[in-house]
């Protein structure tokens, strides 16, 4: 990187607002949080922030089989979100909701600049209908027997038992998962986002293969393949409306009409950091429309399309002060022992039971060292128990207790700076100097996993320095006390240095050892 500030606006995925955190989306809230941290460590300006995903038919629902509004039933869920990202040392500037003022006014903005772009047409499409509830069917919301394996009781658009995918239409014996009524089709009219023009086809195939402000390609290559497979099959239109009854926001002049869900849901980005810029006494067109602003999502491999085609799509017909996308940095799923994490087998990690066992800086440790972004991996307890004794416990932890107990006994806990070059030193302190800058590159490029692996090499290697150099041998011999002091100053600068960039990824424990070796 050049000198220069950066000054990056970060996001993570919204999450549904329609249960607590389980651990994937702490999983990606902790690779973000190192990542701010660690940009912020090197003197870049970074507004990091989120908010509760709150639209769509889903929650609509749920909260009325509670008996509360949608906007109750949210409430109550971001109520609780607190507790967990506290839990983490997850320091977001600002948590907001996309059923926000912001949101509204920001949403409607940008559709009216699709529309005025001619981007945006309608059309009647015919779906099923609840007459007893009185409401259109999304797919999950319509069951029905498989038609091609006859298995009952399947979603609107796949069957879960031979995993065939088909339209609601095709269904046998249709019924409305709601009221169990059996579902008409009718007529509406629908708004559409013209993704097929020749002008987002030709936008989108320059936003994927280019570049951030950094210099650096805008999606990893795995995202950039599945991409180009997309827009070389040409993008089909994109259906942004739905009908009332709706939780949503309204769609302008169109009565009855809302925005569906994953319209308005990335704009609560943009609302999100227009809350937080009021909260600051920054303005937040002039913040965004920087010529030097960088605007960095994280989010999951699950929601690539609409992060990577719709999202930039429509930041950029919407134009100015919008701004697309200069990264998108996805990750993978954490599977449970190898398996899909999921309420109906039972095995949902609950981020706030593994937090009070083992400690923040335990699990933020472990996420990264064994989820590489892009990657799927499986969590369990014992690799992850195997991980904390053998990096945290004997590699560092080992490296800092030896390292301070022999500055305690030899030198009454004050060091002389020596810096008498031995045998063994130009190693270590090769090593140690270059690290800073790897890890920064490594950083750089969103590769948390690669720079931590490299600071845990100096680690190891200062753990060799000690075997070699066998300061309790020295010790022995008066007249060795200077190489004895260098060899002691190796190692604490060592742990300065390895500890400083530590403390992105382990906020509580690096303070720690900061204050062991004064
Ligand atoms: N509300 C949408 C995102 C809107 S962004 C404008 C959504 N919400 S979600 O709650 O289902 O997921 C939020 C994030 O958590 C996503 O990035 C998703 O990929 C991530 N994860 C959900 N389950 C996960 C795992 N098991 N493992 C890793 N990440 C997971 O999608
Ligand atoms: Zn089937």
């Amino acid at each position: 990187m050049s000198n220069a500030k950066r000054n990056i606006f970060v996001t993570t995925a919204l999450p549904y607002a329609n249960g607590a955190f389980h651990f994937g989306h702490i999983l990606e809230y902790i690779q973000a949080d190192i990542w701010v941290r660690h940009e912020r460590m090197c003197g870049n300006n970074v507004h990091f922030v989120c908010a509760d995903d709150a639209h769509g038919a889903p929650i609509m629902i749920a909260a009325s089989k509670q008996g509360v509004t949608p906007q109750e039933f949210v409430a109550k869920i971001s109520a609780g979100r607190q507790q967990y990202l506290d839990n983490f040392y997850i320091n977001f500037d600002h948590w907001h909701c996309t059923e926000s003022p912001e949101n509204t006014e920001l949403s409607q903005d940008i559709y009216r600049r699709l529309k005025d772009a001619g981007l945006i047409y309608t059309t009647d499409i015919e779906q099923f209908y609840d007459e007893e509830v009185g409401m259109f069917l999304a797919d999950r919301f319509i069951k029905g027997t498989c038609p091609k394996c006859g298995a009952p009781d399947q979603y609107g658009d796949s069957c879960e038992k031979c995993s065939s995918v088909y339209s609601p239409t095709d269904l046998i014996n249709p019924y409305s998962a709601i009221s169990g009524s059996v579902p008409v089709l009718k007529t509406s009219t629908h708004y559409f986002f013209r993704l097929s023009d020749p002008r987002a086809q030709a936008f989108l195939k320059d936003w994927t293969m280019g570049n951030g402000a950094d210099g650096k390609p805008r999606v990893q290559a795995e995202v950039l393949a599945k991409d180009n497979e997309w827009l070389d099959g040409n993008l089909a239109d994109w259906d942004i409306s739905r009908d009332a009854p709706y939780f949503g926001i309204e769609i302008p002049d169109a009565p009855g009409k809302y925005f569906y869900v994953w319209l308005d849901a990335p704009i609560g980005y943009l609302a999100s950091f227009k809350a937080y810029c009021a909260k600051k006494g920054l303005d937040f067109v002039q913040e965004l429309s920087r010529p030097n602003t960088e605007q960095i999502h994280f989010i999951g491999k699950d929601i690539i399309y609409f992060h990577t085609l719709f999202w930039p799509a429509m930041l950029h017909f919407a134009g100015t002060p919008y701004r697309v996308p200069d990264h998108v940095n996805v990750h993978g799923f954490m599977t449970v022992n190898g398996q899909k994490m999921s309420k109906s087998i039972g095995n949902v990690v609950d981020p706030f039971v593994l937090g009070e066992r083992y400690g923040a800086d335990a699990i933020r440790y472990h996420i990264l060292r064994e989820m590489a972004l892009g990657a799927d991996s499986s969590f369990s307890n014992e690799i992850m128990i195997n991980r904390i004794n053998s990096d945290l416990a004997n590699g560092f932890g080992n490296l800092v207790s030896r390292t301070v107990a022999m500055v305690i006994k030899y030198f009454d806990g004050t060091l002389p700076a020596e810096k008498t070059a031995g045998e063994f030193d130009d190693d270590l302190i090769a090593q140690a100097t270059a690290l800073t800058e790897k890890v920064d590159d490594f950083m750089d490029k969103t590769q948390l996993q690669n720079a931590l692996a490299e600071i845990f090499k100096v680690v190891s290697r200062a753990n060799k320095y000690i075997d070699e150099t066998a300061p309790w041998v020295l010790a022995k011999d008066e007249a060795n006390k200077p190489r004895l002091a260098a060899v002691l100053y190796n190692l604490l600068e060592t742990i300065r240095i390895t500890s400083s960039l530590l403390s992105a990824f382990m906020p509580t424990v690096m303070p720690e050892v900061w204050e062991q070796i004064g």
